[in-house]
Parts: structure tokens; C-alpha cells; sequence
């Protein structure tokens, strides 16, 4: 059995509630598989309470911490120092503690692309023009990862135009808010709405316009096997769950707190998915919105 010792390493999630959390399942799934001496915890902490609990968590030693909802907006303001990802999604997911000073980072968008890399061999961010259903947190730090990753055209659709406009004059550069999905030359369109997950109605969308060789990511995670993914592979297109990417944004936080570049693999992903199939119906898988 592994123990903590006095050297021990820590980190942790914070967010209101966080009991939905699956960070720390995900975080000591590779703390037991590469035997570091840490451990990774739930945080729960008000908002009203936030920036006081991160300072106490900078003072008792902790490495650092993720940030889920509501805090992220919260925790991109008290940081010291904000990468410019971060900037660009206007909040941090991952907080850094290093000599005295907070850092703060996005790592949804780097999660986002790394889980298409994985799932949708031979896709690259350059190939064609993408489209992203949705405006909220998520989205702008994705779309903002998809234009560094030189995206050609980015078309945001949203249900508020207004959000998305406010996206694309952030971002600058190729990003265009339309009203209906352009996709007959997407190669990518990524779901970032919550409609589809479990409990909200479904997003209803026509993929017959998609040409064959694009590729259909869902954010949503619960289920796994959303209906736009059905409907994708239905199409013979390449699918890329949502639960990649909740992988993926996880591994730059790992590293920088336990020194060790984690790895994603079946055996991880098997271990996460456990987690959501079995609290199916239970009453605290009540919000599976957050992304960590
Ligand atoms: N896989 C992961 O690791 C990961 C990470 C982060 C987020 N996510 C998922 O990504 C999604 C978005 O998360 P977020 O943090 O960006 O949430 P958010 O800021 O609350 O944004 C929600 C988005 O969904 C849209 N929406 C909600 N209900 C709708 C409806 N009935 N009809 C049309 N549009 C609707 C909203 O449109 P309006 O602007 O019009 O309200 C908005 O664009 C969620 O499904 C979340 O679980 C996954």
C-alpha cells in the first residue's frame, strides 16, 4: 500500500460543488501508477471563499490545484502570473505555486486538440476550416488552441450570438460567427454545447452536408457515445469523445506538481469510465457539466 510521508507532494481540485469531480480519481490513477509520494484531493470551497482558500493552499505547501465551476474567471484574476493561453481564454483551469508566486493556465484547449490527435489519427489543426457549436468557457479556450494551432477559419454558432461575437473580437485572426453551421467544407465541428448530455435535450444537427474525410468532436462526456457521435460514425466519419479531452487537460497540471509527464492510455481511460458508467442514476452524478 502506498503512504504519504513528510515530503509528500500535493494538489487538489477546487470548485462549488466538486463532489461530480472525476480529477481525483484521474490524478491518483497516475499518482498510484508511477508511485509518487502525493496525493490529489477534492476542494470544496465557496466563491466567496475562493481566493482565501488558494492563498491557504499556496502557504501549506500545496503544488498547485485545478480550478473547475465556478471558479475559473475567479482564479484568472488572482493569479500573479497568466500564460498567454490563459490570457486568450480569459480563465485558468490550473494553478502553479512556485517561489511565492500563483501561475495560472488554460489546459482545456490543449486537451481538446491533443484528445482529436489521439482519436482522429492524421487530423491537423491546419487541413481546413472548423466549426464550433457553442460560446461558453470552453469554446473560447478550444477555439483559442484551435487559431494557435493554424486553423485556416473558425465559424462559432451559438444559440447567443452575442457571446460568440464577443469570442471572435477577443480572438482576432480567422474567426467568423455565423447562424447555421457552414460544413460543407469543415473538417472539423466540435459540439462545445451542453445539449446531448444527460438530462438536456439533444443537439439536433444534419451532418449529411459534412465531407467524408472530416472529423466530429463532442465535449460532452455523459454519455459517452452521444447521439452526435452515433450519428457521425453512422456517416463513416471519424468521432472523438469528450472524455479524451477531459484526459488530456489534466496531464500539464500532473506534471508540473509531480514532475512526471503522465500518460493517457486505454488502462486510464478505462479507469475513468468506470466512474461514470456505475454512477449512472446516482444522486451525486447530478452535474456532469464541468469539465475536470
Ligand atoms: N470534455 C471535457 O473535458 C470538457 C471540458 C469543459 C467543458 N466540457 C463540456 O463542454 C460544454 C460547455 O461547457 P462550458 O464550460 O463552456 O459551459 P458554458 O460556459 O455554460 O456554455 C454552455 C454552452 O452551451 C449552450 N447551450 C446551453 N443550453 C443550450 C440550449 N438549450 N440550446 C442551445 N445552446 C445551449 C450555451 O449557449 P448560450 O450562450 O446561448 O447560453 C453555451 O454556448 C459542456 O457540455 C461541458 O460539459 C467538457
Amino acid at each position: 500500500m502506498r503512504t504519504l510521508t513528510g515530503s509528500s507532494r500535493l494538489a487538489g481540485v477546487l470548485g462549488w460543488p466538486v463532489s461530480h469531480s472525476r480529477s481525483p480519481r484521474l490524478h491518483g490513477f497516475w499518482l498510484e501508477r508511477y508511485a509518487i509520494d502525493g496525493a490529489y484531493v477534492p476542494l470544496p470551497v465557496r466563491p466567496e471563499r475562493f481566493e482565501t482558500a488558494v492563498r491557504s493552499l499556496a502557504d501549506l505547501g500545496f503544488a498547485g490545484a485545478n480550478v473547475t465551476i465556478p471558479h475559473k474567471e475567479a482564479a484568472f484574476a488572482l493569479c500573479d502570473e497568466v500564460s498567454e493561453i490563459a490570457k486568450r481564454a480569459g480563465s485558468v483551469n490550473t494553478l502553479v505555486f512556485r517561489e511565492g508566486r500563483i501561475h495560472g493556465t488554460s489546459t482545456d484547449g490543449f486537451g481538446c486538440l491533443e484528445s482529436i490527435r489521439g482519436q482522429a489519427p492524421g487530423w491537423l489543426a491546419e487541413a481546413g476550416p472548423a466549426v464550433i457549436l457553442g460560446a461558453g468557457g470552453a469554446v473560447r479556450a478550444v477555439a483559442a488552441a484551435l487559431i494557435d494551432a493554424g486553423c485556416p477559419k473558425l465559424t462559432l454558432v451559438n444559440r447567443t450570438a452575442a457571446r460568440a461575437e464577443a469570442i471572435a473580437r477577443d480572438l482576432g485572426g480567422p474567426v467568423e460567427v455565423a447562424t447555421t453551421p457552414p460544413l460543407a467544407d469543415a473538417a472539423l465541428l466540435v459540439n462545445g454545447t451542453s445539449l446531448g448530455m444527460k438530462g438536456e435535450p439533444p443537439l439536433e444537427i444534419d451532418l449529411a452536408p459534412l465531407p467524408p474525410e472530416a472529423v466530429v468532436q463532442d465535449m460532452v462526456y455523459v454519455p459517452l457515445e452521444t447521439p452526435l457521435l452515433a450519428a457521425a460514425r453512422a456517416r463513416g466519419l471519424q468521432a472523438v469523445d469528450g472524455l479524451g479531452m477531459l484526459l488530456h487537460q489534466a496531464r500539464p497540471g500532473f506534471e508540473a506538481w509531480f514532475g512526471v509527464a503522465p500518460l493517457v492510455d486505454a488502462d486510464l481511460r478505462d479507469y475513468v469510465l468506470a466512474s461514470l458508467v456505475s454512477d449512472r442514476g446516482a444522486p451525486q452524478a447530478a452535474s456532469p457539466r464541468s469539465g475536470a
